[in-house]
């Protein structure tokens, strides 16, 4: 049996012959005499129209199946050139594989994406789900194509670990412990020496410390992988479990690093607008109008440049009136990052040297002493998209900042060593994949783009 994707790509190779497909029933019609279906396999986007008649046997049978019913089909495709699709088959055997219920819940009416957020396990059979997990798929496909083919080493960085890459606290804690009967040491604290790993373990919330470790011994590498965060933000942009493109170079500063950054997501666009056409073309139509020529536009131009200090006397002198009051040494808010690069860019935009105070221990600390070589590329729609940074090499400056920031040295020691043996200049960053799926989609919501996703509160699926 064909996939229907191999009809729609060559269908003159099948014109005027006998074929067989199966898949779901999308939408279905019928008179007394003959019957119209519009049948999905999930292999191309667009539906394929089945026309049968009362020679079928089972006719009556087929007429009544309801909507996602299963069927296999054995019929000629012909040319049907005044029709919206140039071709259609007409059926000589159709069998039904699978039936389906009468209380369906997609059938054919516009639901909303809030609504199709609670019956998660159906919704990526309808269209703006199944083209939305498409473009997910060919885009990790671009990522990992667009550094191997550039010599970068994958590496898998751990999922459970005993260190906090980001200095932060936004950990969820992995314990066998009896929650019941926790176990206290003399201070009255968990005592994590009963623990399965004998001491504090959490899910990773970045890779980036590790991947740091394999950038002094391979020069390029990327891991790309889940990471999670118990950080309470009930936002459009925030999730409690998400994945990440961590590239990290040795040898590099921020300019190469941003370089990086930039050609990766121009080929990330490229690939996905070559590659899911037709999906493409639904998000433009019925998602986000010009999202198409936009993206076109990004591949072409050169993304904007400012530093943090800049972007901050923008927002002073503008009018607008912003819910989050703005000075230098704030930490930008979505809707500072939105003005920035939605009325001053019209584009992606790199924002460079943010104060140390707002950014991890790890960046480098810049000359003047009070800004760090960071840069996060802020997108139009979006926000804040990459977070990335030259990373302190100096071991005496990092320990300072280890110790400023109320961190325990004990608990960096392997990162510290990283220092002591031919510990180079290097960089890198981390790509938020939801929110490129959220920048190549135009979708506005990131549980819209996770199959199952995690948020507060939300876990059901
Ligand atoms: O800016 P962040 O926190 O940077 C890091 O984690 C660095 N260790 C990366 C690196 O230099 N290797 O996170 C990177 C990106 C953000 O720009 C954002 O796109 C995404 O990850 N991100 C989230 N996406 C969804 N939900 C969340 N809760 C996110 N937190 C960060
Ligand atoms: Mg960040």
């Amino acid at each position: 049996r064909l996939d229907i994707k191999e009809i729609f790509e060559n269908p003159e190779k099948f014109l005027n012959k006998e074929v067989e497909i199966e898949g779901w029933i999308r939408t279905s019609r019928s008179s007394k005499k003959i019957g119209f279906i519009e049948i999905n396999d999930g292999t191309f986007f667009t539906n394929l129209q089945i026309v049968f008649d009362e020679k079928l046997e089972n006719f009556k049978e087929i007429e009544k199946l309801p909507i996602s019913s299963a069927i296999a089909v054995k019929g000629v495709l012909v040319e049907t050139p005044k029709a919206k699709q140039p071709f259609e088959i007409h059926a000589k055997d159709i069998k039904v594989e699978g039936y389906s219920h009468n209380d369906y819940p997609l059938q054919k009416k516009r639901h909303s994406f809030e609504y199709l957020r609670t019956i998660a396990h159906l919704r990526p059979r309808s269209n703006t789900f199944n083209a939305v997990f498409r473009v997910r798929s060919l885009a990790a496909h671009a990522i990992h194509k667009f550094f191997q083919d550039r010599d970068f080493v994958y590496v898998h960085t751990p999922i459970i670990t005993g260190s906090d890459a980001e200095g932060a606290g936004e950990m969820f804690c992995v314990t066998d412990l009896d929650l019941a009967n926790v176990p206290l040491n003399e201070k009255g604290e968990v005592d994590f020496t009963k623990d399965f790993f004998g001491k504090e373990t959490n899910l990773t919330v970045s890779g980036q410390l590790e991947a740091e470790a394999f950038a002094l011994a391979f020069k390029k590498v990327y891991t790309f992988g889940p990471t999670f965060r118990a950080e309470n933000s009930n936002t459009p942009r925030h999730a409690a479990e998400f994945w990440m493109v961590e590239p990290e170079i040795a040898f590099a500063d921020l300019n190469d690093n941003m370089k990086l950054a930039e050609d990766m997501m121009k080929y990330i666009i490229q690939y996905v607008m070559d590659n899911a056409k037709e999906e493409m073309k639904f998000f433009n139509s019925f998602i986000d109008k010009g999202l198409v020529d936009r993206l076109d536009n990004i591949v072409n131009s050169e993304f904007g440049h400012i530093t943090y200090t800049d972007a901050i006397k923008i927002l002073e002198d503008s009018k607008e009136d912003f819910q989050y009051p703005v000075k230098w040494g704030i930490d930008l808010q979505t809707e500072h990052e939105r003005y920035i690069s939605e009325k001053i860019f019209k584009g992606p935009v790199f924002v460079t040297d943010y104060p140390k105070d707002i950014k991890a221990f790890y960046m480098r600390l810049n000359d003047d002493e009070k800004t760090v070589a960071a840069m996060d590329l802020l997108v139009p729609g979006v926000g804040e998209i990459i977070g990335g940074s030259q990373r302190e090499e100096r071991l005496d400056v990092l320990e300072r900042r280890i110790e400023e920031m109320g961190m325990d040295k004990k608990d960096y020691w392997w990162y510290l060593e990283l220092r002591k043996y031919g510990g180079t200049k290097h960089a890198g960053f981390g790509l938020g994949f939801e929110r490129a799926i959220m920048y190549l989609t135009g979708m506005k919501n990131i549980r819209d783009v996770i199959p199952f996703p995690r948020t507060v509160k939300s876990a059901e699926f």
